[in-house]
């Protein structure tokens, strides 16, 4: 069974600073490097290195070529993960020294996604395939609508959180991963415990997993709740934590993992991540993860 990942690919700029740069201020970076990255591009990592069989689908410009050839090395099917004329999206991001992150995203290729695409490509998927989705490509609404239609099993990760994602048609979703910002967002509540009652009440019948950062996270599929803590690390750079969570939580769960199981290896996984910058090449190989228990 195949996981299809119809999300972004970025090249992220990455610069380090001693604090996130304020309104009207100018400062120097103390170091600069490039990296792969995107949020669904680190989700297909992160799922290929937990062990996941993933096809990636979405758009890159000539700049990108050597993206989806890392992709492509990792395992993960790019034959959906289309070239176009045209620059690659790009990310800004500023690291200061709590490992903390600012982003700034140009969706480039990213946003050039039709929904007479989307649909091409959703033709091939349905009942028992997963679809993972992300917030950063377009026609989301299509791609919701038409996987909704088909019976794709949806995870959607709604980051960046946008006013829009709130008429996204979600009632096919059957797992949000969603931070406390994006939780309330949806339910306008600030608190873990009311953000999921809020989440409850408005799709009755999805699982929601709300991360919670230093606090780890929490699953409720309406039968069960599980609180998962994190693993006390010293972070470095914080960037694609939460997609190596959504890869590894995603590849542990399609495998046939009880949630429990998996939300341990998504929590290992993500601790590992924040200890290295970069957001891509940051994501630990399935046999670091597993010698970590
Ligand atoms: O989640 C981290 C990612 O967000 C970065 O890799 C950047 O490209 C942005 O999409």
């Amino acid at each position: 069974m195949t996981i299809l990942n119809f999300g972004s690919v970025n090249i992220d700029h990455v610069y380090r600073v001693e604090h996130l740069v304020r309104p009207g201020e100018t400062i120097a970076s103390q170091d600069y490097h490039h990296f792969s990255g995107g949020k669904g591009f680190n989700q297909s990592i992160a799922l290929a290195r937990a062990g996941a069989a993933v096809s990636h689908a979405g758009r890159i410009g000539g700049d990108g070529v050597w993206l989806r050839e890392q992709l492509a090395g990792e395992g993960a099917d790019v034959r959906l993960l289309e070239v176009i004329d045209g620059p690659s999206g790009h990310a800004i991001i500023q690291v200061d020294a709590t490992g903390e992150n600012a982003i700034i995203l140009f969706g480039g290729a990213n946003r050039t996604i039709t929904p007479t695409a989307a649909e091409e490509i959703l033709d091939s998927f349905g009942g028992k395939d997963w679809l993972l989705l992300q917030n950063e490509i377009s026609s989301m609404r299509e791609i919701l609508q038409l996987a909704g239609e088909r019976g794709l099993r949806i995870v959607f990760n709604p980051a960046p959180m946008a006013a829009e994602v709130l008429d996204y048609p979600l009632d096919g979703v059957s797992i949000f991963v969603l931070n406390e910002v994006e939780g309330e967002a949806f339910t306008g509540a600030t608190e873990p415990e009311a953000i999921l009652a809020g989440m409850r009440r408005r799709f009755p019948t999805a699982t929601v997993v709300l991360t919670l950062g230093a606090d780890g996270a929490i699953y409720d599929d309406g039968a069960q709740r599980i609180h998962v803590p994190a693993q006390p690390v010293q972070a470095v750079d914080t960037t694609a934590a939460g997609d190596t969570f959504i890869g590894y939580f995603l590849a542990g769960l399609s495998a046939g993992d009880a949630p429990q199981a998996a939300l341990e290896l998504a929590t290992r996984a993500a601790a590992i991540c924040v200890t290295r910058p970069g957001a891509a090449p940051s994501i630990p190989r399935r046999e670091e993860v597993s010698s970590e228990q």
